[in-house]
């Protein structure tokens, strides 16, 4: 497309996404937002957290129990650290939800409860990218922030035939994002963009019959939209190895342990386990451990392959405490792996 078509581009995106916006549970449609309704900067900020590196129908349940238990930032400040981070669990990047913890109480302590309007001032809150602050400044307070997710910069890259590969083509597609924000609703501007990313303009087979944009787009004009944007080969993941211990008590407790805040998993409760180094370690507990098995489980960085001991024993352990009350709901996703196979497995 050439740069000059920016304008008409635009247009188009709004008049479609008037027709065809998703329905979100944070989201103030188009129609409520023309009739005056603005969308609660607590919401499009939760949202925006939750969103990234996760999908919109892996969030909307999370989206939904956290506004229901915790309806604004200041009750969120106010929350307990383990009823967030057991809330959170399942998401996954962790560090997100500490984060949404430091922010909110930021928000609190520094600016009255109000979220700051503008993406500078939100950038300087805790855990607050430059994205998620363009896209809250955007959204919430329709400030005209270049928001640049995932789905903008294929979509920038189809439609401006970007032929440099990503990473190094981000910044050129930060300025052909910033070509086509315009002035007017660009909150809407900004929403169109991933919902376009997210059912037409998708990773595979885009619906280019269907697109607003056909007949600008120089990507599907050279027949080029499926493989764009170019990226370079990512190098394989390690694998590393390491143990859990799950250990129940005749009585039913369950022995857990709270990780450092710091570090994988920061700050959830887990089985007790080893450094994952493959170095192995001492269980908990002497017990007549049972090896039930393995779990996998890959994180940003690393396939990590976790060997699950299991046993029922009473005792005093060097690690952990034992739980009475244990949701196995609470643990992230690769610990409810160990304890869903360390439970379908009898123990001898
Ligand atoms: N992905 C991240 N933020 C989003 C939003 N506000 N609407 C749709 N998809 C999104």
């Amino acid at each position: 497309m050439r740069e000059t078509d920016c304008e008409e581009a635009g247009r188009r995106l709004l008049r479609w996404y008037d027709g065809q916006a998703r329905v979100m549970p944070w989201r103030v449609g188009p129609a409520d937002r023309m009739a005056g309704l603005r969308p609660d900067p607590y919401h499009v900020w939760l949202s925006e957290v939750m969103l990234q590196q996760t999908t919109v129908a892996a969030v909307r349940d999370y989206f939904r129990r956290f506004v229901a238990r915790w309806p604004t930032v200041g009750d969120l400040a106010a929350a307990d650290d383990g009823a967030v981070m057991a809330e959170w669990a399942g998401l996954g990047y962790y560090a997100r939800a500490r984060n949404l913890l430091a922010c909110a109480r930021a928000v609190v302590r520094d600016h009255g409860g109000c979220f700051p309007q503008t993406a500078a001032g939100l950038c300087a809150l805790p855990g607050v990218g430059p994205y998620t602050a363009a896209a809250v400044a955007s959204i919430a307070f329709d400030e005209p922030a270049v928001v640049v997710d995932g789905n903008v910069e294929r979509v920038c890259a189809r439609l401006f035939a970007v032929d440099t590969p990503l990473p190094a083509a981000k910044p050129e597609l930060v300025r052909l994002a910033g070509l086509l924000t315009p002035q007017g609703r660009p909150g809407d501007h900004a929403q169109a963009m991933m919902d376009l990313g997210a059912t037409i303009c998708t990773p595979r087979k885009p619906a280019c019959g269907i697109c607003p944009l056909l007949g600008l787009c120089a990507g599907q004009a050279a027949g080029l939209a499926a493989e764009l944007p170019r990226k370079l080969p990512k190098a394989a993941k390690p694998v590393r190895q390491g143990v859990v211990w799950v250990l129940r008590r005749a009585d039913g407790a369950v022995l857990l342990e709270r990780r450092p805040e710091r570090g994988l998993l920061g700050g959830m409760l887990g089985f007790p386990g080893d450094a994952w180094d493959g170095a192995g370690g001492e269980p908990p507990l002497c017990a007549p451990w049972q090896a039930v098995g393995e779990v996998r489980h890959t994180f940003t960085h690393f396939h990590l392959v976790l060997a699950v001991q299991s046993a029922t024993a009473d005792g005093n352990p060097e690690r952990g405490q034992f739980v009475t009350d244990f949701r196995p709901d609470d643990l992230p996703t690769l610990m409810r792996k160990a304890w869903d196979l360390a439970t379908s497995v009898p123990v001898e």
